[in-house]
């Protein structure tokens, strides 16, 4: 296996490597465009009522990050920490609520809330206590209507205990995502990962006594030692809980990571190989079973109902974020706070925000520019498998995709990555689907990739 950088390291030269000619099919996960790592420290410090002036906030976001998991999973970069010493939390929360209350100031008083999501981390790290709290934040500090609006939450196996769930299905979750990885205990333990296929199947129990709309399930394949065989395996036995909704993520190995400090078991070649062929047994596998496919990672069982907007948010309203790992957008900023994977960097910066009294303003983020919302129209439509309506981008900016991305373009339908005579849609064929996390690099914009090059993983 090799460290994936949190970044591609490909040239800025988009044509040369368009359409994954460095060759791995794993170049980045692009689930928000720009990736963090191309933010920086925000010297004017803007305050947030002048980023969200003007801004159409009648369908907004509302995100609320909890930083904190039992363990730190071998393969896992997220912003988050181990454990929470005694008080922690309760801090955490009282700096969730400062920051929604000021927050809520610069938003204008009609803003309303289309969706939420509690994620991390792990929210369920937090009590049933005070996941209540984290409800009343949303609530009453931010006004979004729980009861109404879809409110999906990401558990742990050990976490999903009854009374958290309880408290979470009262307060209206309709999406529960467990993260399982895999059911084979020994593919667990490779990927650094202490679980036992007991522990998730109890968890899988309660959380569908509690009676979640939508049961989310997060796979993981390419783990060291993993088959087509045991791949199955494991999705079986995620199917024998009937989930609305699962998710097939292809294992990077990213800096810092304990899996990146562990060595590589095999040749980059031989790993990409392997995951292609995991990723297409996969696919396959849900299809016969009457799965469809939303993304290269995201799968829905038919006549489920849709408890979030797919993988994406929509891409033009904004989103309110809360908590030290979320991230915000406004149309002209996207905005959070400092990014860290390093356990030391990640209690600093958490304890940092623990103790920020003041707000009201952005610390670290990148502008855009017309040039780059362009390129996230295209990059957030293009990864769904439905693809994008050019009448849409054509009416948001006045142009075709064919006339802003030539080159790129040319170069994925060269690699028979586009599916043919889509009728007015752009769409990826299925092999360009298999292949989205190089599609994705591609369209980052130079400036992007430079700052991205830049970043120094700590
Ligand atoms: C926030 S976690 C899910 C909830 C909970 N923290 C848990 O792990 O059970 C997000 C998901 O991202 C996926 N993920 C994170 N890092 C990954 C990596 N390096 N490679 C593949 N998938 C990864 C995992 O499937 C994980 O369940
Ligand atoms: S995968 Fe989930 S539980 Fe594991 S470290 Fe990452 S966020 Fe925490």
């Amino acid at each position: 296996m090799t460290v994936t950088p949190a970044v591609p390291t490909t040239s800025a030269a988009a044509a040369s490597t368009a359409a994954g000619a460095s060759g791995s099919p794993y170049q980045s996960y692009v689930y928000a465009y720009p990736h963090k790592t191309a933010y920086r420290a925000l010297p004017e410090r803007p305050p947030l009522r002048g980023l969200w002036a003007g801004e159409p906030q009648h369908a907004l976001s509302l995100y609320l990050h909890i930083p904190f998991c039992e363990v730190r999973c071998g393969f896992c970069n997220l912003f988050t920490r181990i454990g929470s010493p005694e008080g922690l939390t309760t801090a955490y929360l009282d700096a969730l609520d400062r920051q929604a209350v000021a927050v809520r100031e610069a938003l204008a008083g009609d803003a309303r809330f289309a969706l939420a999501a509690f994620g991390g981390g792990t929210p369920t790290h937090l009590s049933a206590a005070e996941l209540e709290r984290l409800c009343d934040i949303a609530e009453q500090r931010m006004g979004a209507d729980l009861q109404a609006v879809p409110l999906s939450v990401e558990a742990s196996p050990a976490t999903a205990t009854a009374d958290r769930l309880e408290v979470l299905a009262a307060r209206g979750t309709t999406r529960l995502s467990l993260g399982v990885q895999s059911f084979i205990d020994r593919e667990a333990r490779s990927a650094v990962r202490p679980q036992k296929r007991a522990e998730v199947e109890a968890a899988l129990g309660r959380i569908r006594a509690a009676g979640f709309p939508v049961l989310n399930i997060d796979l993981i394949y390419g783990i060291d030692g993993q088959t087509e065989a045991s791949w199955r395996h494991s999705l079986d036995a995620a199917l024998a809980w009937q989930p609305e909704e699962l998710y097939l993520y292809p294992l990077y190995v990213r800096p810092l990571t304990g899996l990146a400090r562990r060595g590589e078991p095999e040749s980059p070649a031989a790993w990409d190989a392997r995951r292609l062929a995991l990723y297409r047994a996969g696919r396959d596998h849900l299809l016969d079973r009457g799965y469809r496919q939303v993304s290269m990672r995201m799968f829905r069982r038919a006549a489920s109902p849709q408890a979030t907007a797919g993988e994406y948010a929509c891409q033009t309203d904004g989103m309110v974020g809360l908590g030290c790992g979320a991230r915000s957008y406004t149309s002209r900023l996207h905005y959070s706070f400092d990014y860290a994977v390093d356990a030391t960097e990640v209690r600093g910066i958490i304890d940092a925000y623990v103790a920020t009294e003041d707000f009201h303003r952005a610390e670290y983020g990148r502008y855009t520019t017309s040039e780059e919302a362009r390129r996230r129209h295209l990059l957030q439509s293009l990864l769904q498998a439905e693809g994008m309506e050019v009448a849409d981008y054509r009416a948001r900016f006045g142009s075709t995709p064919a006339d802003d991305f030539p080159i790129e373009l040319a170069a994925f339908g060269a690699r028979g990555w586009l599916a043919d005579g889509s009728g007015g849609r752009l769409v990826l064929s299925p092999e360009g689907l298999a292949h989205s996390d190089a599609v994705g690099p591609v369209l980052f914009s130079r400036e992007v990739r430079r700052l991205m090059a830049e970043y120094e993983a700590k």
